[in-house]
């Protein structure tokens, strides 16, 4: 467990990761703890949210990766399904105006299938209206799972070979990754799981290959741009080898 540095981010001696992703996790426990309903400890974790978008453009974090919901996570009571559901909408009813003052680009990863017309207009108008900016890639996994990530992309590869368009030696690390719902996005260099579980939950299986993962005991309401700086520290601390040896 990591906490309780107790000093913050070295922004001048800190090599700062390309691209963060946080597993959002906690925010049951922070409101169980309090006495109070599930969906008070979500709408925390949604003020989170906010912190750590900011945090992360004013750091200059190039690239930014919330899990906000699983594809898993429909099997969650319905109630807590339609909470979720409504603390997007809001957050993209409001901040996208915040958001593009920030200069943040937002985007979203996941099936879009299984989400309410409503909702897609909301995310396609914020997808639409902040595509041209040029500061933080924000990216939202909603209704994302890495193994369907990966066996919709082997389904169009597949698809591709039985057309004829596609020679099987043709398939490559690259050419896979290139049908990967995280294309145009470069792979998490740091991910943050906050709450004390230690796990990917079927987040980004393919991606997360050379990821540094850091779990932190934090619960997500209570992650502040402290806890951010703490991650970044770590970050910076461990050596990364991407399967070399480490010496040149
Ligand atoms: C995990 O906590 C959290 C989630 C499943 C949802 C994350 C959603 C938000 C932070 C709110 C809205 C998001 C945006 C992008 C505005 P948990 O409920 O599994 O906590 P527990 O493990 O303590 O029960």
């Amino acid at each position: 467990m990591t906490q309780g540095l107790g000093h913050r981010l070295d922004a001048a001696a800190a090599s700062l990761p390309r691209h963060i992703a946080i597993i959002m996790d906690g925010n049951g426990r922070w409101a169980k703890k309090r006495y109070m309903p599930r969906t008070l400890g979500h709408r925390e974790g949604a003020e989170a949210v906010r912190r750590t978008v900011t945090a992360c453009a004013e750091l200059g974090v190039p690239y930014l990766t919330l899990f906000a919901f699983s594809s898993e996570n429909w099997k969650r009571p319905a109630d807590e399904v339609d909470d979720l559901m409504w603390l997007l909408r809001s957050y993209l009813q409001r901040e996208v105006n915040e958001l593009n003052r920030q200069r943040v680009r937002i985007g979203f990863i996941g099936e879009r299938d299984r989400l309410a017309p409503d909702l897609i207009t909301l995310i396609e108008n914020a997808e639409l209206q902040t595509r041209n900016n040029d500061g933080l890639v924000f990216t939202i996994a909603l209704n994302y799972g890495g193994q369907n990530d990966i066996v919709s992309a082997a389904r169009r590869l597949a698809e591709e070979v039985a057309a004829g368009s596609l020679r099987p030696d043709q398939i490559t690390p690259e050419s896979f990754a290139a049908h990967l719902m995280t294309l145009g996005l470069p792979d998490p260099d740091l991910i943050i799981r906050t709450s004390g579980e230690q796990r990917l939950s079927n987040f980004m299986l393919w991606q997360s290959a050379y990821s540094e993962l850091v779990f932190i005991d934090t619960l997500w309401p209570d992650f502040s741009r402290e806890s951010l700086e703490q991650a970044i520290d770590l970050f910076n601390r461990r050596e990364r080898r991407f399967g070399a040896t480490g010496e040149s």
